[in-house]
């Protein structure tokens, strides 16, 4: 199969990248390279000549039809977004862009390519969303593929109306389009501006560990390698026109998740004295900050047959180890703009 995806030089998109090659499947990595990409998150796959890059932003639709032409992708997976809550809230106007306009332009290109090639029966418009679409829960209950829309942010109420022009244009023009909705996901290659990187690198760098609010916020926490495979699995079997949930039934609360991770520092790299935990801060609250995502992920494991491979404690571990061990890829990213500065206070 041949995919285009978009956004493959981010967090998740190269996790895809790198297992649709690994599992033999040839890959066009569409990418603009924004401050959140790195090129070195798919440099495994890049010797395989299953792969190829494409610089383009999602925004330009001349360069997305010529990208189309000359590849003439069997599916797309498309990722490319803004992606940080914190930097909607000071910034929205790039998040209209990309998130909406640009997957406009990303649906209006596959269209006319899926026509000129006759309208080819295997062809797929994957779109990866997220569950902050659904808002934000109570103490109870979960979201289903049936709840209503209801985003808060920028970020979610960006990608919301993605989704929405996604399955606009199933219904009116046929488009073969599979959605679906992810929880927080975490692993290698996460952009060291996002929580676990972020209290990884500053529990090692003695900093202080900040936690917004009172630390009850609830996130459902996803290994961003089990996230790629729920992926590629949808975009084979998934049924046309039909959104999947997708997530590790894996709540904690921001402090219960940050107790975690120094508990796993404290073990693999002890300090002179004392935990980690000491470093905990508690800074302001994002403004609007959902109070609880919660996925069930009925449909997917239940149509599809996908289970997670690894427990949060698992993934939180290898995580770990990894940041452990790759310091000379996250190092020169924490001199990026916005990085290790407090972002989306002002609102
Ligand atoms: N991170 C999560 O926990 C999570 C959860 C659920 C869903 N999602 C969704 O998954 C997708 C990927 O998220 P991520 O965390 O990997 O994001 P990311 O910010 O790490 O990567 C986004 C990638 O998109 C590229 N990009 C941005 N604007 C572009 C443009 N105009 N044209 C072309 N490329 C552009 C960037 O260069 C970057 O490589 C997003 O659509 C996001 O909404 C993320």
């Amino acid at each position: 199969m041949k995919i285009l995806v978009t956004g493959g030089a981010g967090f998740i998109g190269s996790a895809v990248v790198r297992l649709a090659v690994s599992r033999g499947h040839e890959v066009v990595n569409l990418d603009a390279l924004t401050y959140a990409a790195c090129l070195d998150n798919v440099a495994e796959a890049a010797g395989s000549n299953l792969y190829s890059f494409e610089q383009a932003d999602i925004r330009d639709r001349a360069r997305l039809d010529e990208i189309f032409s000359l590849h003439r992708p069997d599916v797309v997976m498309h990722l490319a977004a803004e992606s940080h809550v914190d930097r909607s809230i000071d910034g929205p106007g790039d998040f209209i862009l990309t998130n909406i306009n640009g997957t406009y332009n990303m649906l209006e290109a596959a269209r006319a390519y899926w026509v000129s090639a006759g309208k080819p029966a295997g062809f797929r418009f994957h779109h990866i969303s997220t569950d902050e679409v659904f808002g934000s829960l109570g103490a109870e209950g979960q979201f289903t593929e049936e709840t209503s829309y209801d985003p808060r942010s920028p970020y979610s109420a960006s990608k919301a109306a993605s989704d929405h022009l996604v399955r606009a244009w199933h219904e009116t023009y046929g488009l073969p389009v599979v959605l679906t909705n992810c929880s927080n996901n975490y692993g290698p290659y996460h952009f060291p501006e996002k929580l676990i990187p972020v209290v990884i690198l500053n529990a090692l760098a003695g900093k202080p560990l900040p936690i917004y609010g009172d630390g009850s916020n609830v996130r459902d926490w996803l290994y961003v390698e089990d996230h790629a495979d729920a992926l590629l699995l949808v975009v084979e079997k998934g049924a046309l026109g039909r959104s999947y949930n997708i997530g590790g039934e894996n709540e904690r609360s921001n402090l219960q998740l940050v107790q975690t991770l120094c508990g796993i520092l404290d073990a693999k790299r002890p300090k002179a004295s004392g935990s980690y935990a000491d470093q905990i801060t508690y800074v302001t609250d994002r403004p609007g900050h959902d109070a609880r995502y919660a996925i069930d992920p009925s449909r997917i494991r239940e149509e599809l047959g996908w289970r997670p491979s690894v427990t949060v404690e698992q993934g939180l571990e290898k995580t770990v180890q990894w940041y452990l061990d790759n310091e000379a890829w996250w190092k020169p990213l924490q001199a990026r703009a916005g990085v290790g500065v407090r972002l989306g206070v002002k609102a």
